[in-house]
């Protein structure tokens, strides 16, 4: 049994089947090979587009999702071993996750960081602990990676600019009053590596570097396939050559838990906003964006509404790809 955490665990060819399958699946009506399969979707966090999409795509494969929402309808959960469970948490993630292997077939978890330490969020604990206790696949809706949009966003490039390798991806910071999470800078990073890209990571400073454990998978991954990562802090420079341009906004690392101290750094930069003069710099680049997307702050109503923008078709190719990945881990086609 395998389970689905972070695309690091991922060969690219297993990634490649994976994306052929929901291409696949895209191309017309699904068999509902899942009939008689379910799946549990544990949000920690608010969701619009990975609720939707899988508990819509279970129910196209023929199987059931039931969507579970810990602290709100279902029990709050301890984490800690060993913890003397005299506050909020019902009950322990050992029971949870051992009472639903028994119950569905596979088990999906999204769960944020706190963003009070990043060397303890960095350990993922709500996600790792429900794949050592499950007895069935863990899925990750978006933890500290976001594998799952992952999937979406190689497909859609796929799909837009007919092959990955060899063509060039930026990765930009971009402004929103709040920090938020890395997970999407760290996956965007490490399948565009895996997937044969040039990789740039533009950010406003060295404090807006990724986590080391990324930054080094996705090193290795461009070196092996004879490419190359590079970090910069120049718009001009970074935008020059963009095959695609991929905006994201993220808080930094070294000041978790001590947003207020970040703030400055952050409305200093709010200039690294996505518009059109910075498209201008690329030769023609797609543009692309997770969702959701704060218009006229994170980027330009001009360069969402262009028809360079496939961030629509990477939400929608969310769909296919979770068929795609629900029905070779529930089917054990993954090992
Ligand atoms: N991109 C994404 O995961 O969207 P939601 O947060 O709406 O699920």
């Amino acid at each position: 049994m395998r389970h689905f955490l972070t695309t690091l665990d991922y060969s690219r060819a297993e990634i490649e089947a994976l994306l052929a399958d929901a291409r696949r699946l895209k191309s017309g009506p699904a068999a509902p090979t899942l009939a008689g399969k379910s799946i549990a979707l544990l949000f920690f966090n608010p969701s619009l587009r990975t609720r939707t999409s899988f508990e819509l795509g279970m129910h196209q494969l023929g199987g059931k999702a039931i969507v579970l929402e810990p602290g709100k309808g279902a029990w709050p959960i301890e984490f800690d071993d060993g913890a003397i469970m005299d506050g909020e948490p019902e009950e322990h993630v050992r029971e949870v996750a051992q009472v639903l292997s028994r119950y569905v077939d596979a088990i999906a978890v999204r769960a944020f960081p706190k963003f009070k330490r990043w060397e303890e969020d960095r350990e993922d604990k709500v996600i790792n602990a429900f794949a050592r206790y499950a007895t069935v696949p863990v899925i990750n809706m978006e933890t500290i990676t976001h594998p799952c949009q992952e999937l979406a966003l190689a497909l859609t490039l796929q799909e837009k600019l007919g092959g990955t390798d060899g063509k060039k991806m930026l990765v930009t910071w971009t402004y929103h009053p709040r920090p938020l999470n890395t997970a999407v800078a760290n996956s965007a990073l490490i399948i565009a590596a895996k997937m044969g890209m040039d990789v740039t990571l533009l950010c406003p400073s060295e404090a807006y570097t990724l986590d080391p454990r990324y930054m080094s998978a996705a090193a290795e991954m461009t070196a092996a396939q004879g490419r190359t990562l590079t970090i910069s802090h120049d718009i001009d420079e970074a935008y020059a050559g963009a095959d695609i341009v991929y905006a994201k906004s993220w808080g930094a690392l070294p000041f978790f838990g001590r947003w207020e101290e970040e703030r400055p750094l952050r409305e200093a930069s709010r200039h690294f906003m996505v518009d059109a003069e910075k498209m201008a710099k690329t030769p023609g680049a797609l543009f692309s964006h997770c969702l959701p997307v704060r218009r006229n702050v994170k980027v330009t109503d001009e360069v969402l509404d262009s028809p360079r923008a496939i961030h629509v078709d990477e939400a929608e190719n969310r769909i296919h790809v979770q068929k795609a990945l629900m029905d070779a881990l529930l089917r054990g086609r993954l090992g």
